[in-house]
């Protein structure tokens, strides 16, 4: 195992953290309840025994029983071996008292006295002002902080850069951040603008989503030829993971891991891995395969957000991602999940009204209104 600096705290992460969301399921489900709890034990321990040092659980991972088996995995010795990170449901706050209750629920079910990394649950700039502003969240954190029931303060996050921006500097509290971070994401959610901006400020950051949910793990036929024939020999998950590794800014990287041999080649791939590894060519490569996605997508919005904001409230680039997503990983169940987890009704294609407004000011000449409908049926 490779070890990294962790923002500015005095100890060594894994370059491997174990996402707790993927647990092997009886019913094959994903992040099913019913997890084939032996196996996911023997995952668990046989990291930790290779070197992993960071798991990363949360509130309604596995329907709530993540934390549990998580618990369960690290009696006999094992608390011990790992910093442990699990995250305030912030959907589920309605007063301030909320945070101390629910904060008791999960040192419960972890079978703990505290957690090492405590992270408010994904944050955009609407969770942020809504419920953390409004329910004075981060004084809840810092008597948390003083008793001991908490190591260190961050949040995780799925929004735009801006809202990153203004949660980082929104606080002295924070000691790492979480975001969703990969070679298709460098440009949306908090992306290498976010990274470096934490960085620099002395924040550890944990990547999640290193291979997008699994999808850069098994490409389309056409990009998977391209891979097969550069001639450095790794699997597409390797190059994924390895293209974080390569970036001094990323603390640690976060897999969900869901059968053993996965868990055996991503300790085999974090033990190779090393700040600075990459070349041009292997850049220049990473770069030719970005390419290879976008060409599979379909409306050619660049994210710029000249469009908005919409009179009815549509998050317009967003509406556009999900619905090239789809296209680009051939992956609709994905796409489908992610633009109702991450939209609000209001801000979803069905809502257009076809003002026309967002259309004079696209510098893509897109069609917006034309495309809301097209998006609406193939989303909602
Ligand atoms: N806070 C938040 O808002 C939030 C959101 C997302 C994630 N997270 C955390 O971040 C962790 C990491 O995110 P993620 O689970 O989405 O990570 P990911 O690595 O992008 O996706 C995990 C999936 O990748 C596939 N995979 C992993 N290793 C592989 C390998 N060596 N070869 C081929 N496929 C491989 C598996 O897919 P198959 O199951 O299809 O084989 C696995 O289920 C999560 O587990 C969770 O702890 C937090
Ligand atoms: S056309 Fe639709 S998406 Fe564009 S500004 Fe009007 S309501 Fe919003
Ligand atoms: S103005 Fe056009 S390119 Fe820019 S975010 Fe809106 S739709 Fe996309």
């Amino acid at each position: 195992m490779q070890f990294r600096n962790f923002g500015s705290l005095d100890w060594k992460a894994s370059a491997l953290g174990f996402g707790c969301m993927r647990f092997p399921a009886l019913d094959g489900q994903r992040n099913s309840p019913n997890i084939d709890r032996p196996e996911a034990v023997r995952m668990l321990r046989h990291a930790i025994d290779n070197g992993v040092n960071y798991l990363d659980t949360g509130y309604p991972y596995h329907e709530g029983q993540s934390e549990i088996l998580v618990g369960e995995a690290l009696q006999g010795g094992y608390r011990e071996k790992v910093k442990l990170a699990t995250k305030l449901p912030t959907w589920l706050v309605k007063s301030p008292a909320d945070f101390g209750r629910l904060l008791d629920e999960q040192l419960k079910k972890l079978q703990t006295s505290h957690i090492d990394f405590y992270l408010f649950h994904a944050l955009d700039e609407r969770r942020w002002r809504d419920v953390v502003l409004r329910h004075d969240l981060l004084a809840q954190a810092a008597l948390a902080l003083a008793d001991g029931r908490i190591g260190h303060l961050g949040f995780s996050f799925h929004g735009d850069f801006a809202a990153f921006d203004q949660i980082v500097n929104g606080s002295d509290l924070w000691s790492f951040c979480q975001i969703q971070y990969n070679y298709m994401d460098t440009e949306t959610q908090a992306g290498t603008r976010g990274l470096k901006l934490a960085a620099a400020k002395g924040l550890a950051v944990v990547v999640m989503e290193p291979l997008l949910g699994g999808r850069l793990a098994d490409p389309p036929k056409d990009i998977l030829e391209v891979i097969d024939h550069f001639p450095v020999r790794r699997s597409p998950a390797e190059w994924a993971l390895q293209w974080l590794w390569d970036q001094p800014e990323v603390s640690l990287v976060l897999s969900g891991m869901s059968t053993m041999s996965q868990v055996n080649e991503n300790l085999r791939f974090a033990g190779t891995s090393r700040i600075h590894s990459f070349g041009p060519a292997d850049q220049e490569f990473i770069a030719q395969v970005c390419q290879k996605y976008s060409a599979r997508t379909v409306i050619p919005c660049t994210r710029c957000g000249y469009c908005m904001p919409c009179p009815v409230g549509l998050n317009i680039p967003a509406n556009f991602e999900f619905f090239n997503y789809a296209h680009a990983f051939d992956d609709l169940a994905s796409a489908r999940f992610r633009y109702k987890a991450f939209l609000t009704e209001a801000e979803r294609s069905g809502a257009c009204i076809n003002c026309g407004i967002c259309e004079e000011l696209c510098p893509q000449h897109i069609a917006i209104p034309e495309w809301m409908p097209k998006v609406s049926a193939l989303m909602d």
